[in-house]
């Protein structure tokens, strides 16, 4: 009989997590290792759990039959979910369940299910259907055409959240820009850094000891591994049917954590990688297009404000005129300095959420103008003009990175 022999749990591997480059030998008499290992991580799940599981293995007999594994890990959820899972594995041979008493977290919980995996690529997804298995498809193709790593976006194509409250939508992509900031090398390479739904490539992570903290196991695998393709499919976060998130407020402080902690240890080498490179055309043409939109502001501020014009109030003339100036700016940046990217999107809808991005991206840059004008100012450069060339400087670095990851999102997708 092999592992899968019935109600037997997997042995919940301990010591540093680092996943490594050969397939775990003692497991298997044919140890040539299997195509997918799929980590289904769980707490409290009881009454999805079966429906994943019988989900899963449908689609997966379809496309790669006996070429995958499913390994469930449960933190020893009060509910049992272990329990059920474990007996499941009478009706589903392709899964293997572990039951961790002794740890706990989600993304250690997605390494430990990797050490004991078989397979040679390695792969998670959500145990609460939020996560379409449908889309397992698309990472399985984005592989095999040589990706090291497909991911389950959010925001791309075809990707997005089906109902989640303004708050949430501002919570997420407020983590996103601040993670922007602090790690641009790693979380600028795909537009859902987020994502917990994604398949990467054994060797692509074996060797790099892993040193998660909370939820965001991606930012991980991008910071640590040696992950050079990326690919990325669109997918739509569904809603729970059953059971709970358990996502509150801690998950913030350690994603906070788990970002400064990649920074210090990763350092410079997670600054805009080779791979990346910073799009120095495209700064150019945005720069550009900057300075036109210096010359509207400048022209619409004498129309509107000039005694010998219209003669109307400074503070009025100048909203109006900064606003025109924006409008001329999007305009421009978007049938030029992101002309391939706006090709692509060009409903008016689309249109016009680039364009609220944009401004509440600039209105953003405008505050972080006037606060490093000020911090300059009264602190390094006595000299209000250099002083005011340096915020310009890091309000337009700030636009343009900003705008490039989230308004025309330009990633690293194939
Ligand atoms: N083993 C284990 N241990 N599993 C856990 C733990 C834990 O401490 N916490 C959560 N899980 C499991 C859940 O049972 C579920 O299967 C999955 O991890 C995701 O947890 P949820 O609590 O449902 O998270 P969510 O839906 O709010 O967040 C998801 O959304 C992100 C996108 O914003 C997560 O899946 C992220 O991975 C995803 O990227
Ligand atoms: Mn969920």
């Amino acid at each position: 009989m092999n592992v899968n022999s019935f109600d037997t749990l997997l042995k919940v591997p301990t010591g540093v997590l680092q996943i490594s480059d050969l397939l775990p030998t003692s497991m298997d008499r044919d140890n040539e290792g299997i195509h997918l290992s799929l980590v289904i991580p769980t707490y409290k799940e009881r009454d999805n759990i079966q429906n994943v599981i019988r989900i899963l293995s449908q689609l997966l007999d379809e496309l790669i039959p006996k070429d995958y594994e499913l390994i469930v890990v449960d933190d020893d959820s009060p509910d049992r979910t272990w329990e059920v899972a474990q007996f499941l594995t009478r009706e589903y041979p392709q899964l293997r369940v572990m039951r961790r008493q002794k740890e706990k977290g989600l993304s250690s919980a997605v390494i430990r299910g990797w050490q004991v995996a078989r397979g040679r690529v390695l792969g998670v997804i959500d145990g609460d259907l939020q996560h379409p298995p449908e889309v397992l498809t698309q990472l399985l193709s984005g592989i095999q055409q040589g990706a090291d790593l497909a991911v389950a976006s959010r925001h791309v194509e075809g990707g997005g959240v089906s109902s989640w409250s303004a708050v949430r939508r501002f919570l997420s992509r407020g983590a996103q820009v601040l993670g922007l900031i602090l790690l641009p090398g790693v979380l600028g390479r795909v537009s859902d850094p987020m994502s917990g739904y994604f398949m990467v490539r054994r060797r692509a992570i074996a060797g790099a000891i892993l040193n998660p903290v909370g939820y965001k196991i991606l930012l991980e695998v991008i910071g640590r591994g040696q992950v050079n393709e990326i690919t990325e499919v669109g997918y739509v976060f569904c809603e729970r049917q059953e059971g709970e998130s358990k996502v509150t407020w801690k998950q913030y402080i350690e994603y906070l954590h788990h970002l400064l902690r990649l920074r210090l240890s990763i350092g410079r080498s997670g600054r805009m990688n080779e791979q990346t490179g910073f799009p120095v055309g495209r700064f150019l043409r945005f720069g550009l297009v900057g300075l036109s939109g210096v010359f509207v502001d400048m022209a619409m501020l004498y129309l509107l404000s000039d005694p010998t014009t219209l003669a109307l109030p400074l503070t009025r003339s100048k909203i109006i005129a900064g606003e025109i100036a924006i409008l001329n700016n999007f305009f421009w940046n978007d049938a030029w300095t992101f002309a391939d990217v706006s090709k692509k999107q060009q409903e008016w809808h689309q249109r016009l959420k680039r364009f609220l991005k944009f401004n509440l991206i600039c209105l953003a840059g405008l505050i972080l103008n006037v606060l490093v004008l000020n911090l300059v100012f009264n602190f390094i450069i006595p000299n209000r003009y250099i002083a005011n060339l340096i915020a310009i400087a890091v309000a337009t670095i700030w636009n343009f990175w900003v705008n490039l990851k989230l308004s025309w999102r330009v990633t690293d997708v194939k």
